[in-house]
């Protein structure tokens, strides 16, 4: 179990983490997503006791991170952004040194080497040079030394950057196969990567928590709303369309000749196809065209991580 209350850091004059509190269940694969310089790195450091909080703490298994962070280093596997690897190293040797670090060697070594490279699919990539592997085998590789002791806890910084649309979908069904026995932290400035992978998703904006929750409870909370573009022909009086729910809004009219042009806008939770399509029944209109946009999971994540300005 993670817990992360009222959480700040600061970079000299820039608040980077702005007083986030959250909880991480044991077993749940949590997203962390927001945009470039949200906070999501910084964050995470400090969840692995590399970084030292400006104020607020971070408990790990009611560890607290400035205090046990080598008992928390234990129960932790970190991929830390951009996967710093050894390229002169092959990968054997990489994880012989990573796991020797970690007091793992000998016999003990072996035998969790033999799993790991089964796990991570490194099998037979083993006696290579990390300068001479691919991106993705690159990951594989990170991912392998984040595992390798064996932590509860796995803490991936944008796992997937930079791969290819394949290799994405294979670091993706390992980070959810590990997901099955541990509680991972996964952060991307991507939403489809979140959507893909988490349970549950925290959404960071400029050091501040913008949503929580899983990705229906966030679009249920969301005030989104759907448009309706409507083409109709005869329609003089468009009155009656505004007196059929009180949450709806006719956004536009425009005609051209006996065509009509009209734009209707109400909450998400409603429904008012039907009651359109009856209203201009009843009045002789004839619908020649009816579509509806719906605000998206992408909208709503643009619309909570808009900055300042305008600028997403
Ligand atoms: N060591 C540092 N010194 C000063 N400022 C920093 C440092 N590390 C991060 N920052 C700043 O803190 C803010 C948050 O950075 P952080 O790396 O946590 O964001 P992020 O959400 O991981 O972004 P990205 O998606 O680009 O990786 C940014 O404005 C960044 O420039
Ligand atoms: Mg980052």
């Amino acid at each position: 179990m993670i817990k992360v209350e009222h959480l700040t850091k600061n970079y000299g004059n820039l608040t980077a983490v702005d007083d986030i509190s959250f909880e991480v269940r044991d077993g749940e694969i949590l997203g962390f997503l927001g945009p470039n310089g949200a906070g999501k790195s910084t964050t995470l450091r400090i969840m692995t006791s590399y970084l030292t909080p400006t104020a607020g703490n971070i408990y790990i298994n009611d560890m607290n991170v400035l205090d046990d962070s080598l008992n928390i280093r234990k129960v932790i596997g970190y991929l830390p952004e951009n996967n710093p690897l050894y390229p002169e190293m092959t990968v054997y040797d990489f994880l012989r040194f990573t796991a020797a670090v970690r007091g793992i060697e000998g016999n003990a070594f072996t035998i969790r080497l033999k799993e790991v490279s089964e796990l991570c699919g490194l099998k037979g990539v083993i006696q290579k040079k990390i300068s001479e592997l691919s991106k993705g085998y690159r990951q594989r590789t990170g991912l392998a030394q984040a595992i390798f002791h064996n932590p509860e806890i796995l803490i991936l910084d944008e796992p997937t950057t930079g791969l290819d649309p394949n290799q994405i979908v294979e670091i993706r069904n390992l980070i959810k196969q590990l997901g099955k026995e541990k509680t991972v932290v996964i952060s991307s400035h991507i939403l489809q990567e979140i959507q893909a992978t988490a349970d549950r998703m925290i959404i960071i904006n400029q050091g501040k928590i913008a949503a929580d929750g899983t990705i229906d409870e966030i679009m249920g909370s969301f005030m989104g709303l759907t448009r309706l573009h409507l083409e109709v022909e005869n329609a003089d009086d468009v009155s009656p369309l505004s007196k059929l729910h009180p949450d709806l809004k006719i956004v536009e009219t425009l005609s051209n000749g006996p065509v009509r042009k009209i734009v209707l806008e109400y909450p998400n939770k409603l429904d008012l196809r039907k009651d359109v399509f009856k209203c201009a029944v009843a009045r002789k209109w004839e619908i020649l065209e009816m579509t509806r946009h719906r605000t998206s999971l992408e909208d709503m994540f643009r619309i909570l991580t808009v900055k300042e300005g305008g600028e997403a």
